[in-house]
């Protein structure tokens, strides 16, 4: 990448297409998940590179509960097995593993799991992977409320923040891919002011190239936050 080129402190990408890669290659979905863990590994490795410090990824929605058990049941086990062949990589590579999401509804056996690499990892790191697993933007609003009130404080915009399910900097950069222009539940509160990208690769064929190219493109963009830039 070019010298002068500013990488976003915080990337979150909804990584989208799975299913659709899946079909356009004539394969069962689960084999779209499959190849688009694998470009998770990928992506991960190049962020901790390129110097990002928290990268957020949508791996499971809170709406994503609808589909088929099957399909449910294969997203669970691909999680599992990515936490377990990810161990070794993410403490190499000095980066903290954290899941936001609810766990109402996740098995005992991967909470497990999930605690276990959290507490491996939270020592000595440089990048902060957060896996939205089991995420939902309103679910975490709501809970975030629920927390202030049980504890009786007053929720401003400035502290509203610390009750989310991780203490973690609003992303600079969103990223989606397959195409879809929206949300989709993502981040809600957090994505008030981030530039948001849509490329129509679908994750599985998304490369470290195209995470440069976003970037890039994010470098051009002009970032007022309500105010007018350069005017005295
Ligand atoms: C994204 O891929 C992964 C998850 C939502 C778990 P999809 O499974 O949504 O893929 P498409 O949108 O059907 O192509
Ligand atoms: C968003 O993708 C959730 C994840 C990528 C995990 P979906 O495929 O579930 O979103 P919609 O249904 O297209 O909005
Ligand atoms: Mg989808």
């Amino acid at each position: 990448m070019e010298e002068k080129i500013k990488i976003p402190k915080h990337i979150a990408i909804i990584m989208d297409g799975n299913g659709r890669w899946a079909k356009l290659n004539n394969k069962p979905r689960v084999l779209g998940h499959k190849a688009g863990a694998e470009t998770l590994r990928k992506i991960v490795t190049h962020s901790k590179k390129i110097g990002v410090k928290y990268l957020t990824v949508y791996a499971f929605s809170t709406e994503n509960w609808k589909r088929s058990k099957e399909e449910i049941e294969a997203l669970m086990l691909l999680f599992k097995l990515y936490i377990n062949s990810e161990r070794k990589t993410l403490l190499k590579n000095k980066i903290r593993f954290v899941v936001s999401g609810r766990k109402e509804g996740v098995s005992p056996s991967l909470l497990t799991l999930i605690e276990s690499l959290e507490e491996l990892t939270s020592k000595d790191y440089e990048m902060t992977l957060n896996i939205a697993f089991n995420y939902g933007g309103r679910a975490e609003i709501i809970d975030a409320f629920n927390k202030a009130n049980e504890q009786g404080m007053k929720i401003t915009e400035q502290n509203f923040s610390n009750f989310l399910y991780n203490k973690i900097p609003d992303p600079e950069l969103l990223i989606r891919t397959s195409g879809e222009f929206r949300i989709s539940n993502f981040l809600l509160w957090q994505l008030a002011y981030s530039e948001i990208y849509v490329t129509d690769i679908y994750w599985p064929d998304f490369t470290e190239k195209d995470l440069d190219e976003a970037i890039k493109d994010y470098n051009k963009r002009e970032r007022r936050f309500g105010g007018r830039l350069n005017v005295k």
